[in-house]
């Protein structure tokens, strides 16, 4: 009995209650909504590039649970990683961007099977045929889409295969060692390790009108008269102040592609900038990645589109291009840039 409130203490508590939740919902009303949330409305995954370490700094996760809901391991996925020694696995890095990725309720990219890139020493030198190349080649995309079966949702199985004229490059280790049916194999490959992985063919600088553009669709047309699974083709998306494609042209393409059942994700998207940038090339970069959003949102075949690493300070333009860089959507210290705001107007629908 003694403990028991009196009738004004109940009546300051109540009100001492109602302006507490008044206070809470304020706050929480007025805290900004990421671009996953927006873009949910959408239907459309935002997604970035990242590596295994970022993921042990708060501030990067902090940021990085806003905004997106999809990840691409950067490099940690490619074949000089996953595989440095014949028939020796390192998973490490790819199993730590799986797990985040599910301990967060984020989708995953998976990047890249085949690529002539960042291929290992030992298959480079190697001394192989034409036979154990395809089952070097088969095994490991069984072990590796096999590992993450129904864990990775998008699989990039084959990574710029074409050159600039449209054809299959034949300056790539696997058209030289097995010849061009080395992508028809490994999307079978890919599709038979997990059957409800979303197989793609990503490619770089054919997001506009172009013979290479051409070519990607020859390609699609190509695999699926051979009744190969694919499900859509990733536009990298890798452009820079002043010569950033045509957003007719994308949509044009993109609406193309749809006609043969394809679906399209933004993969890589970047905008570099020749350094310093300046505030007037800040809000053309602004422009640029509205622009392309815009182009996807509008297209009803388009539901991702990712940034190629999540600050200026994660790109790897700088390193490849020295007097260039600013080329992403946050600053070093992960503090928005004008691109932020203008993908977050159009996610808004202002
Ligand atoms: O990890 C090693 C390190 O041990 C070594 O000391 C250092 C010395 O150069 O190299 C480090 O590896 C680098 C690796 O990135 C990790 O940082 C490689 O040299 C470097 O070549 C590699 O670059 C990557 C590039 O692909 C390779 O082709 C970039 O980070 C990565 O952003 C880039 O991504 C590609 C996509 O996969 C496909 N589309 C184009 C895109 C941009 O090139």
């Amino acid at each position: 009995m003694k403990n028991r409130l009196n009738r004004s203490q109940v009546y300051y508590l109540v009100i001492l209650l109602v302006l507490g939740l008044g206070l809470f919902l304020r706050i929480f009303m007025q805290q900004p909504r990421g671009l996953r949330h927006l873009a949910q409305s959408h239907d459309l995954e935002i997604g970035t590039a990242v590596s295994s370490w970022q993921l042990d700094d708060p501030e990067f996760i902090r940021r990085l649970l806003h905004d997106f809901s999809l990840i691409t391991p950067e490099n940690e996925m490619k074949f000089e990683v996953l595989q440095p020694a014949p028939g020796r696995y390192d998973f490490s890095g790819a199993d730590k961007i799986v797990a985040f990725a599910e301990n967060h309720g984020l989708h995953v990219r998976g990047h890249t099977l085949v690529w002539t890139n960042q291929l290992p020493e030992w298959l480079i030198t190697g001394d192989y045929s034409r036979e154990e190349l395809l089952s070097i080649l088969q095994r490991y995309i069984q072990d590796v889409v096999g590992r993450y079966r129904g864990r990775i949702q998008y699989w990039d199985v084959v990574n710029e295969a074409l050159s600039p004229d449209g054809d299959i490059a034949t300056n790539n280790f696997w058209m030289q060692r097995i010849g061009p049916d080395y992508i028809a194999y490994a999307f079978q490959w890919a599709h038979e390790a997990d059957p409800n992985a979303m197989l793609f063919y990503n490619e770089s600088y054919a997001e506009g009108k172009s013979l290479k553009s051409d070519g990607v669709i020859t390609l699609v047309m190509e695999l699926q008269e051979k009744g190969i699974p694919i499900d859509g083709i990733g536009f990298e998306m890798h452009t820079g102040l002043g010569w950033s494609p045509d957003p007719l042209e994308v949509a044009e393409n993109m609406q193309r592609l749809r006609k043969l059942s394809m679906v399209v994700h933004v993969t890589e998207m970047d905008v570099r900038i020749v350094e310093p940038a300046t505030n007037d090339d800040l809000d053309q970069q602004a422009k640029v990645y509205g622009e392309i959003l815009q182009t996807c949102l509008e297209a009803l075949n388009c539901s991702s589109f990712a940034t190629w690493g999540m600050t200026d300070d994660h790109s790897w333009i700088p390193y490849v291009y020295p007097d260039s860089g600013s080329a992403l959507i946050f600053f070093g210290n992960y503090e928005p840039k004008p691109a932020y705001y203008s993908m977050r107007d159009i996610l808004e629908g202002k």
